[in-house]
């Protein structure tokens, strides 16, 4: 097991680029293994999550080559061209491959099993299984949990289905059966989440259509292969914004991330709190937005977070409960239940190890209130949960002592290479083990 040991440092400051976007490099393997033709991605997060994805799309009959760093190149089978899988399909700690590919498998003319490590094989699955049922699906789960198992030649029939949670895997998940579904998928959220799968069937070709909360996806004959080029993922920009936010010495610039709307709400947060951030360089990866990120030293005072921000910051939390415990006052976040069935049970975790450095909080059934103060140093077990992991890296940039971090190898699940990029910008974060 490997830990982080970060010592306080004087700031941060400086210019840096962050790996490629996760949820889009997910997208982009799939539907390039079912489209026709070569389908080339560039900008390819060579992380654990989206390896597993890569390694599944291989089992499935896609042909993938990695011509050089961050490149993919993935050869359609079409629409109707996977085949089975000679064994299970092992999604390691990634969430979001085994529920997209619960949707993919669920129309497939074979059977499939899904399974991952601890933390997964923990994780709800019944949120996707019910209404891929729904479409006349044969979905196992276990209790509610995976393993997954899916049977062979259920004919599917679209639905409107309204999601009882807001949930970008869920709602990606029925898109991606209703490509082998008879007649319309229709999929309404009770609030908006990220809307990558539906930007990128679109860049595929596929009639969807996306209005207000609702997505309406037509079956197709066939899926053209795109060039996908993935921008920095803004879910790991968000470690350095919020280092920039409680430790710039001096501007820190963020290059090339992708700033799509359904995913920037740590911005708004952020910026209510009084911090001093600008999108520069606006332009566009394919069908995302793109920009760079800079953010200038600003005092930060707490806020009660808008409940309507949190599916847009969902990623966010574990970096933004640091930023409230750096600001002037109390933060105050509900309607967040969600972040107890991610990687690790978010509030839970980060209030212990909010506790573990001396800072005042309060658990909520949904959320947490954080009464900011000093830091000290102290020990974290982030419970495998990399992104709990990074954000207290973070929180050395206002510690009184050094911050040992417990268990951290899945970093590389989300931020391969997180600890010299964090370092390069002025942290002092040592891995050990
Ligand atoms: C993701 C959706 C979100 C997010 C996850 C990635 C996606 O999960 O937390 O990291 O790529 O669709 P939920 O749909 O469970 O909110």
């Amino acid at each position: 097991m490997s830990d982080f040991i970060v010592e306080p440092a004087q700031g941060v400051a400086g210019r840096v680029a962050v790996p490629g976007d996760k949820s889009i490099s997910h997208r982009a393997l799939m539907l390039g293994a079912i489209a026709s033709g070569t389908t080339c991605v560039t900008g390819f997060l060579e992380g654990e999550d989206c390896l597993a994805t890569l390694r599944a799309v291989t089992s499935l009959g896609a042909r993938v080559e990695r011509p050089a760093a961050g490149e993919v190149r993935v050869e359609g089978v079409g629409l109707a061209g996977l085949r089975a899988p000679a064994t299970v399909l092992d999604m390691g700690n990634a969430g979001t491959a085994m529920r997209l590919f619960m949707g993919l498998l669920a129309g497939q003319s074979f059977d499939s099993e899904l399974v991952g490590d601890a933390s997964l094989m923990r994780r709800p699955m019944e949120r996707v299984a019910r209404p891929l049922r729904e479409m006349g699906a044969r979905v196992e789960t276990q209790e509610g949990r995976p393993p997954v198992r899916i049977h062979a030649g259920a004919g599917l029939h679209g639905i409107r289905y309204t999601m009882p949670v807001a949930s970008a895997q869920v709602k990606s998940a029925l898109l991606l059966a209703g490509l082998y579904a008879e007649g319309a998928t229709t999929v309404i959220e009770p609030a908006v989440t990220r809307d990558h799968t539906e930007r990128m069937l679109q860049s595929f070709g596929v009639d969807v259509v996306a209005r207000g909360g609702t997505a309406t996806l037509r079956p197709p004959a066939r899926l053209e292969a795109a060039r996908i080029e993935v921008p920095g993922d803004f879910s790991s920009a968000a470690f350095f914004i919020v280092a920039a936010c409680i430790g710039a010495r001096a501007p820190v610039l963020i290059e090339g991330v992708g700033v799509n709307p359904t995913r920037t709400g740590l911005l708004e947060m952020l910026a209510l709190m009084g911090a001093d951030l600008r999108l520069v360089n606006h332009r566009s990866a394919g069908a995302e937005p793109v920009a760079d990120i800079e953010i200038r030293p600003a005092a930060l005072t707490g806020i009660r977070v808008p409940e309507r921000l949190v599916p847009l910051a969902i990623d966010e939390f574990p970096a933004f409960f640091i930023a409230a415990a750096c600001a002037r006052g109390e933060t105050l976040v509900t309607g967040a239940e969600e972040l107890r069935v991610k990687e690790s049970d978010r509030i839970a975790v980060m209030a212990r190890g909010l506790d573990a450095v001396g800072v005042r909080n309060e658990v909520l059934p949904d959320g947490l209130r954080i009464e900011g103060g000093p830091i000290g140093g102290g020990v974290i077990d982030s419970h495998g949960d990399h992104r709990v992991a990074m954000a207290f890296a973070v929180a050395s940039l206002r510690a009184s002592g050094a911050i040992e971090i417990r268990d951290v190898a899945n970093v590389a699940t989300s931020f391969p290479g997180f600890a010299p990029l964090a370092n390069s910008l002025g942290l002092r974060l040592e891995e050990r083990g």
